[in-house]
């Protein structure tokens, strides 16, 4: 499964690339205003750092509107996912960039059906929301495996199923357990699946043992 990085946050991205984790990113106008940056000049910087596919999502809400902006952010670098909404402007918004070699990111995806309509458009990517489905009581976990096997029985269908609005380290692992292609974490999330209570105490008993035999590397 491919780790992307849910933030526009350059210091944070710039942080866990060094990591070697780090197979993309995405970004949202949330995540754009909290990060404080021109979004063009941010996009250049994340795009740089990471070579794998940055998604950068469109504001307008017409199909000409959204080909129009998403004219300025392919123009940004090579790796550029256009990502635009799940709404009947965004699908045609998503088959004309398609049509036209461009990666699409279908997003605010909360049902199989609009999954599965978002790989009929052409996206690249369509991007369930857990978390938000979580919060209203709904089991998001569950969503992705309904598009998992929808996706399974149509092998002809590209689109890869990209796990957003991870909340927690069991998000990922049971992204993982389905077979979800992409999991897009937010950077505190990422750092926590390295924890484990024993690996410390492990580290710490070696190094005290290593201390009385004298020894040195
Ligand atoms: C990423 O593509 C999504 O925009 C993001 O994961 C949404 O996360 P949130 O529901 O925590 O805002």
């Amino acid at each position: 499964m491919k780790f992307f990085i849910d933030t526009a946050d350059l210091t944070e991205i710039r942080d866990l690339a060094a990591t070697g984790m780090v197979d993309g990113v995405t970004t949202n106008p949330t995540l754009v205003a909290k990060a404080g940056r021109d979004f063009i000049e941010a996009l250049k910087e994340i795009c740089a750092l990471v070579p794998g596919p940055v998604s950068a999502e469109v504001t307008a809400l017409d199909t000409a509107g959204m080909l129009r902006e998403a004219e300025k952010l392919r123009a940004v670098a090579k790796n550029i996912a256009i990502k635009v909404p799940m709404t009947w402007d965004g699908l045609k918004a998503c088959r004309t960039l398609a049509n036209d070699g461009v990666m699409v990111n279908v997003t605010l995806c909360f049902s199989a059906n609009q999954a599965l309509l978002a790989a009929k458009a052409g996206a690249a990517f369509v991007s369930p929301f857990v978390g938000r489905l979580d919060d209203i009581s709904q089991e998001g976990m569950e969503l992705i495996a309904d598009i998992r096997d929808i996706f399974d029985n149509y092998p002809a269908l590209e689109t890869e199923i990209l796990v957003a609005s991870v909340r927690h380290p069991a998000h990922v692992l049971e992204a993982a357990r389905i077979g979800a292609d992409v999991c897009t974490i937010p950077p505190n999330v990422l750092r926590q699946l390295i924890r484990h209570p024993l690996t410390d105490a492990g580290i710490a008993a070696f190094l005290a043992d290593w201390e009385k035999s004298g020894q040195k590397i």
